[in-house]
């Protein structure tokens, strides 16, 4: 569902895959990639924030590499012409392992967020609301590709206060032990509608997750949803909001 202004994410794209990002990028919008380094097939994967379809203006090209222990290329492409890279020698990602990739667009550079850690920035080189496409290439799968632009909470709104994924570890009668899985707590940002995030280590027997939140004021008519899934397996808990309709 779209919310609030933020575009609809792209569920589950098939790679390579090119979106359109509505209005161009902004300053304070963020764009969020969850998906998984496939484990064969290549070495390299990119993500492009470009102008259109085609791939001859490219305002920021990511590239992990994983040749000669891994390594992460950034360029600008302009009128078909690359131009000097940017190296990060390190590589953040995992072969076979899911992933959170985040791109936050400031006044003057991109962030890039992996698996909610800061890797690295990257100044500009044009201006960013040139890029109104985003292009995925290479050896990932992707589950979504959702967007969060700056301003679209309305002023009256409370937003989501927190996320907790934890885990209990003494249940009686389980068939095998749980594996130790440290809590993972995502702490009271504004999150993008709808949200997507990897659960580290999966579920298990007696892993809980809780969503708490905050029901919009603006929120008036029957059948307005919370819904959480957990893609791959057959679980589903889903809240309505069944008020009074205007
Ligand atoms: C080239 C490569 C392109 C792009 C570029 C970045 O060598 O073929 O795909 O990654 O480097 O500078």
């Amino acid at each position: 569902m779209a919310f609030g202004g933020a575009q609809a994410s792209y569920i589950n794209p098939v790679v390579p895959f090119t979106g359109m990002i509505e209005g161009g990028l902004q300053d304070g919008h963020k764009i969020t990639i969850i998906g998984t380094v496939l484990p064969s097939g290549g070495n390299r994967f990119a993500v492009n924030l470009q102008t259109g379809y085609n791939d001859n203006d490219i305002a920021f090209h990511f590239n992990p590499r994983f040749e000669e222990g891994g390594y992460v290329v950034c360029n600008t492409k302009q009128r078909g012409s690359w131009g000097p890279e940017e190296r990060k020698m390190q590589m953040p990602f995992q072969r076979g392992s899911s992933f959170e990739l985040c791109f936050h667009v400031q006044s003057s550079e991109f962030k890039v967020i992996v698996n909610r850690n800061l890797f690295m920035q990257y100044t500009h080189r044009v201006p960013f609301h040139r890029a109104n496409a985003i292009c995925i290439t290479g050896i990932v799968r992707l589950s979504a590709v959702s967007f969060q632009p700056p301003g679209i909470w309305p002023a009256n709104s409370a937003p989501i206060t927190q996320t907790v994924v934890h885990t209990i570890h003494s249940t009686p009668g389980q068939m095998f032990p749980n594996p130790v899985i440290p809590p993972t707590v995502y702490p009271n940002p504004v999150y993008p509608l709808p949200f997507f995030t990897s659960i580290p280590g999966g579920l298990c027997p007696s892993r809980s997750i809780l969503v708490s939140g905050t029901i919009l004021p603006s929120a008036q008519r029957c059948g307005s949803c919370v819904k959480a899934t957990a893609s791959r397996w057959p679980w589903m808990v889903s809240t309505c909001l069944n008020t009074a309709t205007a």
